[in-house]
């Protein structure tokens, strides 16, 4: 089943960086009405003006939402709620989480690990469902991770949120069938999209964020279950997962001596409150 795009409105939750800006530009020319969020809305005024320049007749509406703030939350559910605008499909990209050790992090950052990747997209889904079901058409696509697949020793709870995005999409797609509502899962690899690099130019298990977000679009349209873009990454993803489990624990410690060594060059940084320096970086480890 095909997710209803062409005149029709999408919001995409974590439409600032990455795959996020070049979903849009693939959709600003077909859809009615983009409603895009960030934490940090001033960030998408440009991207704004870029597919209003391209696209004179298409409607694009800027939401805040910073995932770690409660009342944030509560103020795009409310507005979602009001029904100001009628969503047709929601595209989930926002993910937080960065590496650390576990025991050496501090609760809060890992219980907004926890609240950003898995609360918050379940109410927001939850949000719009029930909607989606009575009018009889609607489409989900929720970006995880292939980290999901992978034991991932230095990005833990990002790693079991992962296979929450896994559990939640797949089970959600069987409860939806025959609702004329579809959902779909994409889960890529490493993405470069700072600089943005020419598709020919990266890496065999890298992939450009636009061709990450073409392959994306191109599954959620054909109503695939599970999009790994990329096909060093669908390669990776099809073999690992099938390896013995003693294979991928010692895949693991591997891993762990490099996440080990990073973080001791990293630059610690003691956030405010009590407990153990943290240390900081941008973004967990690729899967
Ligand atoms: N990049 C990779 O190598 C890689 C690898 C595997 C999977 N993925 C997945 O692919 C997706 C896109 O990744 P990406 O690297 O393109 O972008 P990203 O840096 O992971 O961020 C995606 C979006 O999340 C939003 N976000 C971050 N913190 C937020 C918060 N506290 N509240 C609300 N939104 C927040 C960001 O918007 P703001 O900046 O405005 O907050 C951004 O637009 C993610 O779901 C990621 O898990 C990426």
């Amino acid at each position: 089943m095909r997710p209803p795009i062409d005149n029709s409105t999408v919001l995409i939750v974590g439409a600032a960086d990455g795959l996020g800006p070049e979903l849009a530009r693939l959709l600003a020319r077909r859809v009615r009405t983009l409603v895009l969020v960030s934490s940090q809305v001033a960030r998408l005024e440009p991207l704004r003006a870029e597919l209003r320049a391209a696209n004179p007749t298409l409607g694009v509406l800027l939401r805040t939402c910073n995932f770690c703030d409660a009342a944030d939350v509560d103020a795009l559910l409310g507005y979602l709620e009001q029904r100001i605008v009628r969503v047709d499909v929601l595209i989930n990209i926002a993910d937080v989480g960065a590496p650390g050790l576990f025991a050496q992090e501090q609760w809060e950052r890992l219980r907004q690990t926890l609240r950003s990747n898995i609360v918050v997209p379940a109410l927001i889904a939850h949000r719009l469902v029930p909607g989606m079901v009575a009018r009889g058409r609607g489409g989900i696509l929720n970006v995880g991770s292939g980290a999901s697949r992978l034991l991932l020793p230095g990005a833990s709870v990002f790693a079991g949120t992962q296979r929450f995005v896994d559990g939640f999409t797949e089970s959600l797609r069987l409860e939806l069938e025959g609702t004329g509502v579809t959902v779909t899962q994409v889960s890529p690899g490493p993405l470069d999209w700072e600089p943005p690099l020419p598709d020919e130019c990266t890496p065999l298990f890298h992939l450009s964020a636009r061709r990450g977000a073409r392959e994306a679009l191109a599954g959620f349209e054909r109503g695939a279950a599970l999009v790994y873009p990329g096909a060093g990454h669908r390669w990776v993803m099809r073999v690992v997962p099938r390896l013995p489990r003693w294979l991928q624990r010692g895949v693991g410690r591997l891993a762990l001596r490099g996440v080990r060594s990073r973080l001791l060059l990293a630059p610690p940084t003691r956030t405010t409150g009590p407990g153990p320096p943290v240390l900081l970086a941008s973004r967990p480890e690729p899967a």
